[in-house]
C-alpha cells in the first residue's frame, strides 16, 4: 500500500498517529511523513518508519529493533534525531521520529556530484563535526539508572547524516544497525552498499566500540570531502577486502583544497588498528572544528535550503495542508476540554480556575477537622488499638484518610507533585525534543503469528492544566524569493 516511495499514499492510523505519503526509503524500511494527533488536540510532525512487510513478519527481528529503540530514547542531544515511540499494530511494527525538515547528507552530496560539484568544505567540515558530537552523545548514554547503555551506531553513513533546514545535522538510525546485522547471513543483499562503510573489526566481527563509529564517519567525511567512493569493488567480496587492505590515500590527493589538518585528521581516524585510530567521536568533533573554525548554523542552514530547495519547498507545502486538514479536537462529547492548546493561552485568563479555590476550602476544612479531633484526643481515652482513626470515630478516620494530607505549617500541599517540566514541542527549526514519554513499560504483547514479542507501552504525558504544552509549530516554509533559482548558483 506504501511501497511504492513518492506515490501518494491516503492517511491511515496507527495508534494515535496518522501517516502520509513516504518521504524516503532504505534497505529495511519505508519512511513517511506522520502526524501526531492527541487526544486533547495536540498534534505534531513525526516522520513513522515502517518495516519492509517481508520484515515486520520476523519477529526475532522486530523484537530486536523495538529493544534497540528503547536504547535510542535514552539519547537526548541536538544531534541526534530523537525516538518518540514505537508502534505494532497487528504485527507491523513502527518506528515514530522526530520529523527534521532536511536532506540526508547522501542527497545532498549527491545532488552536487551530478553537477561535477562538490560541498564546500567548511560545511562539509561542520556537517561531520555535528554528526560526531551526536555519535559522542550516544556512546556515553546512560539508563534511566545511570548505568552505561555501550550505544555503538554501526552504520553511520551519508544516507543517516540529516542536515536540517535549521541549519543542524542529526544522526539517524540508532540501533537499526544491530538488528538489520541479523539480516548479514541470511540476508547479504539487504545490507550491500553499507559495507563501504563498515570498519574493519566490524566485518571481522571483532569488539566494536565507539573507535567503529569514528571510522564510519571518517569513510563519510572522506567521500563528501572528495565527491568519490573510498573503497570499491565489483562484489561484496573486493569490497571487504578493499576495506580490510586497500590503499587509504589523503583526500587532499583527490581534492588538493582539503586543509592540511584535516586531511590529517580524517586519516588518524581510518587507521585500521582501533588502539591506533582516534577513537572519541568528540576528539575528533573538536579537531575539525579547530582545523577549519566553527560555521553558524544559519548559514548552514541557508546553503541546504538552497541545495534541497525543491524537495524541501515542497514538502514544506505539504505539511502546511497535513496541518490545515488535521482535526484539532477528537475528545468524547460529554467532557469538559480547554479550546485546542494553540489557542489555550490565550484563554487561560479568561478560564475559571475553581480547582486551585476548592482545594484551598477543602484544606481549611480538613485544619479545622484535625484541630478539633485534637482538642477531643486529649481529653478522650486512648482506645484499645491506639489508632488515632479509631478514636476520631468515622468523621476522623475520613479526615485522615484524605488524599491531601496537610503540610507542616498547616498549607495545603501542591495539586501535584513537582515533577520534571515535559520537553518542549519540538519542530523542524528548533532543537529535538526529548521523547514524550513519562514511563516506559515493557508487558508482553501477542503477534498475529501466535509469538508473544516485547512492546513497550508508553503512557501518555501528562500536562498540568493550567500550563499546557505549547503547540507545536509546523516547520517554516522557506520563503520563494530567499532562494536561488538553482543549487548550482551557490557554487
Ligand atoms: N526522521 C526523519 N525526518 C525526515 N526525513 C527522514 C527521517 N528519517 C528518514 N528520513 C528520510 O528517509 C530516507 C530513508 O531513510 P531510511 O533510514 O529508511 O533509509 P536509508 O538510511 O537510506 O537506508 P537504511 O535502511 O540502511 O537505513 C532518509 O534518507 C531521509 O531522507
Ligand atoms: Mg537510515
Amino acid at each position: 500500500m506504501f511501497e511504492g516511495h513518492g506515490a501518494p499514499a491516503a492517511a491511515r492510523t496507527v495508534g494515535r498517529y496518522a501517516i502520509f505519503d513516504p518521504i524516503g526509503s532504505g534497505g529495511m524500511a519505508v519512511v513517511h511523513l506522520g502526524r501526531l494527533i492527541g487526544p486533547v488536540g495536540f498534534s505534531r510532525m513525526v516522520a513513522i518508519k515502517r518495516l519492509r512487510s517481508e520484515l515486520a513478519s520476523d519477529p526475532e527481528l522486530t523484537t530486536m529493533l523495538i529493544d534497540e529503540a528503547q536504547l535510542a530514547a535514552h539519547i537526548h542531544h541536538p544531534n541526534v534525531v530523537g525516538m518518540l515511540d514505537v508502534v505494532d499494530e497487528a504485527g507491523e511494527v513502527c518506528l515514530v521520529m522526530e520529523y527534521v525538515h532536511g536532506e540526508s547528507l547522501a542527497f545532498l552530496a549527491r545532488g552536487l556530484a551530478d553537477q561535477g560539484l562538490r560541498l564546500p568544505i567548511r560545511i562539509v567540515a561542520n556537517i561531520m563535526a555535528g554528526a560526531l558530537h551526536g555519535l559522542h552523545a550516544a556512546h556515553e548514554a546512560v539508563g534511566d539508572g545511570g548505568q552505561p547503555l555501550h550505544i555503538v551506531h554501526r552504520d553511520v553513513s551519508p544516507q543517516n547524516i540529516l542536515v536540517g533546514a535549521d541549519g543542524t545535522t542529526r544522526v539517524l538510525d540508532f540501533g537499526v544497525a544491530k538488528a538489520a546485522s541479523r539480516l548479514s547471513t541470511t540476508r547479504i543483499g539487504q545490507i550491500k552498499g553499507k559495507l563501504r562503510y563498515m570498519a574493519p573489526e566490524q566485518v571481522l566481527s571483532k569488539t566494536i566500540g565507539p573507535w567503529t563509529d569514528v571510522w564510519s564517519a571518517c569513510v563519510t567525511f572522506w567521500e563528501t570531502l572528495t565527491g568519490k567512493p573510498l573503497f570499491t569493488g565489483d562484489n561484496d567480496l573486493q569490497i571487504l577486502k578493499h576495506v580490510l587492505e586497500g590503499e587509504i590515500p589523503s583526500p587532499r590527493k583527490l581534492a588538493p583544497e582539503v586543509p592540511e589538518a584535516l586531511a590529517a585528521l580524517v586519516l588518524a581516524g581510518l587507521a585500521r588498528d582501533p588502539n591506533v585510530r582516534i577513537r572519541s567521536a568528540l576528539e575528533l568533533a573538536r579537531g575539525i572544528e579547530a582545523a577549519v573554525g566553527l560555521v553558524s548554523a544559519r548559514d548552514i542552514g541557508d546553503w541546504v535550503r538552497r541545495a534541497g530547495r525543491n524537495r524541501l519547498e515542497a514538502r514544506a507545502k505539504r505539511i502546511a495542508e497535513l496541518d490545515r486538514s488535521t482535526p484539532r479536537r477528537s475528545v468524547p462529547a460529554g467532557r469538559r476540554l480547554a479550546t485546542p492548546i494553540a489557542s489555550a493561552r490565550d484563554a487561560r485568563s479568561e478560564r475559571p480556575r475553581p480547582v486551585r479555590r476548592r482545594t484551598g476550602l477543602f484544606a481549611t476544612f480538613i485544619a479545622l477537622t484535625v484541630a478539633a479531633a485534637g482538642l477531643y484526643l486529649s481529653r478522650a481515652p486512648i482506645p484499645i488499638d491506639g489508632s488515632p482513626a479509631a478514636a476520631l470515630g468515622s468523621a476522623g478516620a475520613e479526615a485522615l484518610s484524605s488524599p491531601a494530607p496537610l503540610q507542616a505549617d498547616g498549607r495545603a500541599p501542591a495539586e501535584h507533585p513537582p515533577v520534571p517540566s515535559p520537553p518542549a514541542a519540538s519542530s523542524a527549526s528548533t532543537q529535538p525534543s526529548a521523547p514524550a514519554v513519562t514511563q516506559v513499560a515493557p508487558t508482553p504483547t501477542p503477534r498475529s503469528n501466535g509469538r508473544a514479542a516485547v512492546v513497550t507501552r508508553r503512557t501518555a504525558p501528562v500536562a498540568p492544566p493550567a500550563d499546557p504544552v505549547p503547540a507545536s509549530p509546523p516547520p517554516t516554509a522557506i520563503p520563494a524569493d530567499d532562494l536561488p533559482p538553482t543549487a548550482a548558483d551557490l557554487f
